[in-house]
């Protein structure tokens, strides 16, 4: 399929240019993004957190979804499922007569989301409780909610003990929510904590809050099997189970008409996303897979998934998080190089560089396997931006085991990596069966070193983009000024260009030309119409939901 190349105008047309990235981009190297490696050592949250954004109060993207009836102000925290959840909650809320506030001094519901991750998280939502205590005093009508990952963990001390809420609800309970609230406004405690096999909320179509127009975020799976020794997510968001295809591709369409650019879909490991049409092709599956020993047969992968969200429109990019090295196939990174729209962008945390450390974290996967992974994502995908997620000073790590990840991270030369120092987390297999015994100042100094090393690799790969062209989806005005854009480029690199010259608007595509960059940010400048990239985009109909 040819697509000529126009440079969009507003409002945002559903033509758009496409460069053939092979042909225009075929020399630009992976790209270094240093957005979360800050001086600031604390850095134990995870790699889908955006630090900005902890805390964000929300509102709706639309004129206000109530005018009447009650109002709640919804807190996130954590990672990007946790806001995607808040936009789930935003719906069921409204279908039930309330519209959201900003401001909690005139909400009749307050609700924090929460994340359970890292442990500091815990103390921000504890004193913050305590604010809206506080508003309670002078408005005993007021209801004040914990959802999310720490409900489960904390109902009976926010509930009980402290007297800090009315309400507790799990995130795979926000169904029960109205309910809850009624029971709540009845003088009871509302809580719900259950966690579900089957609960994805397919059916329910988020309100996107505080968004801006252009990316979204739809959650394609819920929960983790996956039980790596350190991490808490399989104990506060339950088993893994994948959300009916059909209502994705149609979210996303949805989103696209809306005028959206760019869909990332998430999920905790979004390689094993795997829904049946049926329950009776789940049931034939299972019964095949258990003689004949393979899964899948019937089932929608996650690169049958990529694709078809891919085909929505070329002018949609699509992009996913997160992967599992155990887990990623070569069918998803064939699917990617396929398709121009698919960003040729992969998280893939390898967490340690040492196989006796991924072992005790149970990784399943070897330091050999992982950069053969590495390898093959090259191989196919030659401009694919890479980022990882690394603990450093998990339980006994010795100097060797830290060099190693140190090598790892040479031999792989991540764009980007999200590094945190081993926080115990109560109730997983790391706390069970291991000791925490490296001090505190031993992780601070090792996270301090994969810092450093992640810093200059990063460096040097930004300075290689200088001189390139980019396609760049704008996202918004720039940070540091409204006379420049800001946009990604396919590898997730924010690029900030000049506004002057030029008629683009929000959720245009523009080419960019790099001059010049800082540690985070590639600084450059839109090529003219006539000096654009020509543009041929491959499309195969090799599948179709
Ligand atoms: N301590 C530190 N980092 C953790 N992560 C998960 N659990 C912990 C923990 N207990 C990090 C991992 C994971 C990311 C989501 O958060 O690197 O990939
Ligand atoms: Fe946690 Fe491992 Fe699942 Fe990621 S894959 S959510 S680190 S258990």
């Amino acid at each position: 399929m040819r697509h000529d190349i126009p440079y969009a105008s507003c409002p945002t047309p559903s033509s758009i240019k496409f460069p053939n990235q092979s042909a225009i981009l075929s020399f630009f190297t992976i790209f270094a993004v240093l957005k979360m490696i800050t001086p600031m050592l604390d850095l134990t949250y995870t790699k889908l957190h955006d630090e900005n954004r902890q805390g964000e109060a929300f509102a709706p993207l639309l004129e206000d979804i109530q005018v009447t009836g009650k109002k709640f102000y919804i807190e996130s925290y954590g990672c990007q499922m946790n806001f995607a959840d808040s936009e789930i909650v935003a719906s069921i809320l409204h279908d039930n007569g309330f519209g959201a506030t900003r401001n909690y001094e005139e909400a009749d519901l307050v609700l924090l989301n929460t994340c359970s991750i890292r442990e500091k998280a815990e103390q921000t939502v504890r004193s913050r409780l305590h604010i809206f205590r506080q508003l309670k005093r002078s408005r005993p009508s007021l209801l004040i909610g914990v959802l999310g990952c720490m409900a489960e963990r904390l109902k009976s001390k926010f509930l009980e003990e402290e007297k800090l809420v009315d309400l507790v609800v799990g995130p795979d309970a926000y169904r029960t929510l109205p309910v809850l609230i009624e029971e709540a406004e009845g003088g009871q405690k509302g809580v719900n904590v259950l966690l579900s096999r089957e609960e994805t909320y397919a059916d329910i179509a988020p309100i996107r809050l505080d968004s801006n127009g252009v990316t979204a975020f739809v959650s394609i799976m819920r929960g983790c099997n996956n039980m790596c020794s350190f991490c808490v997510v399989p104990f506060t968001r339950g088993r893994e189970r994948s959300r009916d295809a059909i209502s994705i591709v149609k979210e996303c369409e949805t989103l696209f008409s809306q005028g959206f650019r760019e869909v990332t879909l998430l999920g905790q490991n979004v390689d094993s996303y795997c829904w049946f049409k049926s329950d009776s092709e789940k049931e034939l599956n299972q019964a095949d897979s258990v003689s004949t020993g393979e899964g899948r047969g019937n089932a929608v992968t996650f690169a049958m998934l990529l694709e078809s969200v891919a085909r929505i429109s070329p002018a949609l990019r699509v992009r996913f998080s997160t992967s599992h090295p155990k887990d990623i196939t070569d069918e998803v990174l064939h699917t990617m190089s396929r398709y121009e729209n698919i960003c040729k962008y992969i998280h893939l945390p390898v967490q340690s560089g040492s196989n006796r450390i991924l072992q005790l974290m149970n990784r399943t996967y070897t330091r050999e396997w992982y950069m053969a992974r590495i390898k093959r994502i090259r191989e196919i995908i030659p401009d694919c931006g890479i980022s990882s997620d690394i603990i450093t000073g998990f339980c006994s790590e010795t100097p060797g085991d830290h060099a190693d990840t140190m090598q790892l991270m040479q031999d792989a030369r991540y764009d980007m990596s999200y590094m945190f120092f081993y926080s115990e987390r109560p109730g997983t297999p790391a706390a069970k069966k291991y000791r925490d015994d490296i001090p505190e100042e031993t992780k601070r100094k090792r996270l301090d070193e994969i810092v450093k090393l992640q810093n200059s690799i990063s460096r040097e790969s930004n300075k290689k983009d200088i001189g390139k062209i980019f396609k760049v989806l704008i996202e918004g005005d720039s940070k540091r000024s409204a006379a420049d854009w800001r946009g990604r480029n396919t590898q997730n690199k924010v690029v900030v260009f000049p506004k002057k010259g030029f008629d683009f608007c929000k959720g245009d595509y523009a080419f960019v030309k790099i001059n010049n960059c800082t540690g985070a940010t590639l600084i450059g400048e839109a090529l003219t119409m006539t000096n654009a990239p020509t543009v041929e985009m491959e499309v195969s109909d090799t599948y179709k939901l």
